[in-house]
């Protein structure tokens, strides 16, 4: 039998501190009724002095134990980020040390939103060929420390968090099915974060023209996402067989609620079966995906068997898609 990967244990985690809409009203020229109209948001966490691997490190704990896996048999950890500790070393190295995860190796993947999915297409091939039987896949993203806070049109959008998952190697049928992965680095200026790195280095100049936080153009970006995940999602069935609706739920990337109901429309898919968190976390980036995972795992709205479709989008441009058999 062909070796396949299957996820054993979920596990999320979100500072505790709560910004609401009406928090923002205060800070920048917005409304509740904007945010709430346009995307779906209502509140988001933010992080006090945590960085990404202290949102890891409680996330992972919970996955690690709903798996019944110890720290040790850990073979691989991917963080998906891009809000990580430090440019350097990666953020899954600190994640490796937190938990004492001894035999582990360690890296940090950045494809923004689509991040956890390009990690779970990562994480599945090294099971699938047989090299690794157990793998921490990590979503975590701190954007709170990325962001103008006087930018009414970014900083109403982002929240911090993390999702962990661990993957088991099996020989049965449940488990990863397929794993889809795109880019287009033409529209890499729909968003970006274009300060600190090697094109503009750290200089009085980038701070001066707050090139260190993320800037996107929202409407574009919205117009390509909506196009873009329609066919992926229908793909993605199509290339497993299976039809819209035989699926059991659809676990979109948390960017915009009007994104998520275009694509379940296009799939005929009530809302009752797709994971909607984004009302209390806003976009966390690579994160968003396994929060809602972990939040329909432990709330029993998936059962063994079960179809289950993931689908992101996000700067690159990115996107991706896993199918999964739970
Ligand atoms: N409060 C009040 N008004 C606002 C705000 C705000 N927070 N932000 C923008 N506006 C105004 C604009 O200035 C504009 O005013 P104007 O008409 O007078 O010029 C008006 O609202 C409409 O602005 P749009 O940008 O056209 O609004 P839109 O309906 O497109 O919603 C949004 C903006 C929510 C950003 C939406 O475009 C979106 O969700 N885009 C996709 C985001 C996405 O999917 N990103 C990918 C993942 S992110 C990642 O990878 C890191």
């Amino acid at each position: 039998m062909p070796y396949r990967s299957r996820i054993t244990g979920t596990g999320s985690y979100a500072p505790e501190q709560v910004l609401t809409n009406f928090d923002l009203e205060k800070k920048v020229d917005t409304s509740d009724e904007w945010i709430t109209e346009r995307t779906g948001i209502k509140e988001r966490r933010i992080a006090k002095d945590e960085a990404a691997s202290d949102l890891c490190l409680e996330a992972s704990k919970q996955a690690l134990q709903a798996a019944g896996v110890k720290p040790a048999d850990i073979e691989l950890i991917i963080v998906a980020t891009m809000s990580g500790d430090m440019p350097m070393p990666s953020t899954a190295s600190f994640l490796q040390k937190k938990l004492g995860a001894k035999h582990a190796a360690a890296f940090d993947l950045n494809a923004a939103c689509s991040g956890f999915l390009y990690g779970l297409s990562v994480a599945d091939n090294f099971i699938r060929s047989g090299a690794m039987k157990t793998i921490l896949l990590v979503g975590a993203e701190v954007m709170s420390k990325f962001i103008d806070w006087q930018d009414r049109s970014t900083c109403v959008l982002f929240g911090d968090g993390a999702g962990a998952v661990v993957l088991e190697r099996t020989t049965g049928q449940r488990g990863i099915l397929s794993t889809h992965l795109y880019s287009d680095g033409n529209m890499w200026d729909y968003i970006c974060l274009p300060g600190g790195g090697s094109q503009n280095p750290p200089s009085l100049k980038t701070l001066k023209n707050k090139m260190h936080f993320v800037k996107m153009k929202g409407n574009e970006t919205f117009k390509v996402a909506v196009r873009t995940l329609e066919k992926l999602v229908l793909d993605t069935l199509k290339k497993n067989n299976i039809k819209p609706s035989g699926l059991a739920m659809l676990i979109p990337h948390q960017a915009n609620l009007r994104i998520i109901k275009a694509t379940a429309e296009r799939l005929h898919l009530p809302m009752s079966r797709v994971a909607v968190n984004l009302d209390r976390y806003g976009n966390t980036s690579s994160a968003s995906i396994p929060i809602a995972l972990d939040e329909v795992v432990r709330e029993g709205k998936i059962k063994k068997g079960d179809y289950i479709l993931l689908e992101s989008f996000g700067a690159g441009l990115t996107w991706a898609s896993a199918l999964i058999k739970w």
